[in-house]
């Protein structure tokens, strides 16, 4: 019997349309339109980060990516009160929490469950009463993707930074694979996002498969400055076929 060969999923990050559109206090571009013609190049998810500081996307974005998304809509917050409330009330199809620094210019590392496991396990219960898939950011340490199988979560989304910085270390990537394995173990699904770009993805994607999901922005908004929105979504969905 042959096996059956599962597609891996693209969340595209439309944050940094909104960056542009916040820049001027404009009504354009809008992220929403992005996250149509994202889904139209064959995007299965749409991911967005709602910050403190709503230095990007804002309520109003949330609210109609709501009603327009037709794939699956990941909101990406922090475990403030003010954020619980805020999705209790929209209702993302999954919420993935994030640290969230006041001052820092993108997030800067997963949660460190080892120091904030209350605060996450508190947030991930009150998330899933509300009927809302739960996934955690974290680095791949695989002390923290065990804490991370708690009531509540369905996924792990593992920090690439580290690789994205260093693509070409075998270390990074054997970082990745030993938590993609521990978190598979114990019944998470896994995915992977943060400084991803078509460059540094084959690579990561030939040596650790079984990633389920990614989550890109930054390097899809900036390519498609140059090449169009679709084609930049193409491309990085065909890398993941
Ligand atoms: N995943 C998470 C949890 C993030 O916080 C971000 C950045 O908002 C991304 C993925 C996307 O990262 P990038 O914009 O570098 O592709």
């Amino acid at each position: 019997m042959s096996s059956l060969k599962i597609p891996r999923r693209l969340g595209v990050n439309i944050d940094h349309v909104a960056t542009v559109r916040q820049a001027r206090r404009s009504p354009y571009p809008d992220p929403v339109e992005a996250a149509r013609m994202s889904e139209q190049a064959g995007a299965d998810q749409i991911t967005c980060h709602i910050r403190c500081d709503r230095r990007h996307v804002n309520e109003r974005d949330i609210r109609l990516l709501r009603q327009v998304v037709q794939t699956h809509l990941n909101v990406e917050c922090a475990t403030t009160e003010e954020m619980l409330v805020l999705m209790e009330e929209l209702r993302p199809h999954r919420v993935t929490l994030v640290p969230e620094r006041p001052e820092e210019v993108t997030t800067e590392g997963g949660l460190d469950l080892r120091r904030v496991l209350p605060e996450v396990r508190d947030a991930s219960a009150r998330l899933k009463e509300a009927g809302i898939q739960v996934a955690l950011f974290i680095d791949p340490i695989p002390e923290v993707v065990q804490i991370s199988a708690m009531p509540g979560v369905d996924q792990i989304e593992l920090n690439t930074a580290a690789y994205a910085d260093e693509p070409d270390t075998l270390n990074q990537i054997q970082r990745l694979a030993t938590a993609t394995a521990i978190g598979e173990g114990v019944g998470l699904t896994v995915a992977a996002g943060h400084g991803l770009t078509h460059h540094n993805l084959p690579l990561l994607v030939a040596n650790v498969p079984s990633i389920e999901e990614y989550n890109i922005g930054h390097s899809i908004i900036a390519r498609a400055i140059f090449v169009g929105l679709d084609t930049a979504v193409r491309d990085l969905k065909a890398i993941l076929a």
